[in-house]
Parts: structure tokens; sequence; C-alpha cells
């Protein structure tokens, strides 16, 4: 089915730790509210110096030594990220520089704010098939520093967010399954910011829960359709770490026990493109996440985006 194989994962946090008692210091909020509205305990935020670059390149060096693949092989490095700390050069081109690879290496980002790791897979896929690499190996990041557009006197925002980087080296697998889901629904009021009458984030938090809600378990039974697979051919679900609430609605939505579904955003926070192979990355450390097993990711956010695909671990 020409899916794609997963051989190597990293990831890179900052070393700036916020607890939610960090933030009830500052601002009339409490561990207690954060906690039960969204699961988040802490998040890490960029110190002087660390960037979304650095944090890439940190979770890039780590995928590829778990791969065991070398600079010199990588064909393809994409970087997922809506907080790229300079417009251009692309984050991408920057990790190519920091980590030595090829200069026939295509470097690029994409902007599909949670979806974006999603979006960046299945990028990969049709540039790996379309056979004009350079190189095997596909590069894929996820990388946000969301503190660069944080309102740190705004509580419905500030404590959601946190910033991180995780990174995924795959190639084709003729033998993986693969099918991807896509969908956005174009709207810049409900989850908006960084233009310059909007420089913060800001959103309507009901509505991007409902919108989650709705869409992502059409999406993944969607993507298990064009599969041909059912839930229980699926070892693991790794959805968007944004909110354990829209986590557990999803679940039920679907008829599954939460447990089936990875959660860490009570130590990250919602570190948007970076969440999934954050995740990925944590579970493969862990040994949860063993070869041959199957994954589905799910991805949703500003756009509003949603998508889904398959990976084979
Ligand atoms: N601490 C204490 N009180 C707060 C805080 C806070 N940090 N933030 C908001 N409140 C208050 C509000 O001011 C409001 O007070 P009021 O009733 O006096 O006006 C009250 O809590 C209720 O506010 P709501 O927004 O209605 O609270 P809700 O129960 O909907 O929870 C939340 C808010 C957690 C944002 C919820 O809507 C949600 O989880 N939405 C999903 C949003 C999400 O996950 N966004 C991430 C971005 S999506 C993506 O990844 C791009």
């Amino acid at each position: 089915m020409n899916g794609l194989q997963l051989l190597g994962t990293g990831r890179c946090l900052p070393s700036r730790r916020v607890t939610n008692e960090d933030f009830a210091r500052t601002l009339d909020t409490s561990d207690a509210w954060i906690t039960e509205r969204t699961g988040i305990r802490q998040r890490y935020f960029c110190a002087e110096g660390e960037t979304a670059v650095s944090l890439a390149v940190g979770a890039a060096r780590q995928a590829l030594e778990d791969a065991g693949v070398q600079p010199g092989q990588v064909g393809l490095c994409i970087a997922a990220t809506f907080t790229a700390d300079r417009r251009t050069p692309a984050l991408a081109c920057e990790v190519q520089a920091a980590l030595g690879l090829p200069q026939t290496t295509l470097c690029l980002d994409i902007n599909a704010a949670c979806t974006g790791f999603v979006a960046a897979l299945e990028t990969a896929r049709c540039l790996l098939l379309g056979g004009q690499l350079a190189g095997p190996y596909a590069l894929v990041l996820g990388a946000e520093k969301i503190s660069s557009l944080l309102d740190f006197s705004d509580r419905s925002t500030c404590v959601l967010f946190g910033d991180g980087a995780g990174a995924a080296v795959v190639r084709l697998d003729p033998q993986a399954p693969w099918a991807a889901v896509f969908g956005t629904r174009g709207d810049g009021q409900v989850l908006h910011g960084g233009g310059p009458e909007d420089p913060y984030l800001a959103m309507d938090g009901r509505a991007v829960f409902r919108f989650a809600v709705e869409t992502v378990p059409v999406c993944i039974r969607a993507v298990l359709d064009k599969a041909g697979l059912t839930l229980d051919a699926v070892d693991h679900l790794v959805l968007h770490q944004a909110n354990s609430r829209i986590i557990h609605s999803i679940a039920k939505k679907l008829e599954q026990a939460p447990a089936r579904f990875y959660e860490n955003m009570q130590r990250y926070g919602n570190t948007s493109a970076a969440s999934i192979p954050i995740a990925l990355d944590e579970m493969r450390r862990a040994g949860q996440l063993c070869p041959g097993q199957t994954v589905l990711c799910a991805g949703f956010g500003a756009g509003l985006t949603w998508g889904g695909v398959l990976l084979r671990a």
C-alpha cells in the first residue's frame, strides 16, 4: 500500500518548566481549574537563546541517531510549524545547515497549525513516492515556539500552550498500510494570531472544542474506511494533544476506552505541530510503540484544519 515506516524519533523541550501553580502566582487562575478543564499540569517555554530552530535541531539529531540514518541519506527535511523564528529562511533550511544534510536535500516548512505534522507526513510520502528526491529517507519535524505568540496576561490562552519539537525519520514501505484524510474550514475568527492587528493567539475555546469533537471522529473513521481497517487493527491512536477532555469526548464518540488514546498534555501543554511527534517519541522510548505496529495519528487546529494518517512503526 506504499505507506510510511517510522524508523526513528526524537524530541526536544526547552529548559524553562512552568507549572500551573507558577501561573497561579501571577494570574487569576488555579491548578484545579487548568487541570480539570484541560488535563495540563505543566509546560515548557523557551529561555533566552532557545529557539524553534534549536529545538528542531535537538529533536532531529535524536531521530537520525535512533533510526541509524546518516545525514547524507536524507532526501527531504520538512518542518511543520506556525511559529518559526523568522519568515525566511525556512526553519527546515536552518536544520539542514546545523545537521550537515546534503545540499541535494529538499528543505521546506509547512503551516497547517496543529494538523501540521500529519500534513507533513502525507507530503513526505507523496514526495518519496514521486521518486525525485536525492535520498530515500525523510526527516519530518514539528517544531514550535508558541510562547512568542502568547499574551501572558490572558489566562484563557497562555496556560494552554507550550514550546517544543518532535522529529521522525520515515521511509516508504510497500507493505505498510496507508490512508490520509484532510479537511479545512477556512475561518479567521475561531483561532488566530500573529498578524499586525492580532499579535497574540486568540480563540473561542468552546467553538474549538466543538469543532474538534465533531470533526476528528469522522476523520478517524474515514481513514480506517479508506485503508479497509477497523479500529481493532490499529495498535495506537495518537491525537493532537490540545486537551484531555477533547480526547475523552472523541473516544466516547468512537466507543473506545480513553486509555487507547495516548495522552501527554499533562507534561507539555499544547505544542501544536510538535505534539504528535513528541508523543511518538515518548511511546517509542518507553517501549510502547513496537516494530510492526500500526499507529493512527490525527491532528486538528487553527485554519480550521484537520487530518489523519496511518504509520507503520
Ligand atoms: N483560569 C481560571 N478561569 C479561567 C481561565 C483560567 N485559566 N480561563 C478562562 N477562565 C474563565 C473564563 O473567564 C470564564 O469566566 P466567566 O464565566 O466569569 O466569564 C470561565 O472560566 C469559563 O470560561 P470558558 O471559556 O467558557 O471555559 P470552558 O469550560 O469552555 O474551558 C477551555 C475553556 C479550557 C479553553 C475549553 O473551552 C477548551 O478546552 N477548549 C478547547 C480549546 C483548545 O484546546 N484549544 C487549543 C487550541 S486548538 C489547537 O490546538 C490549535
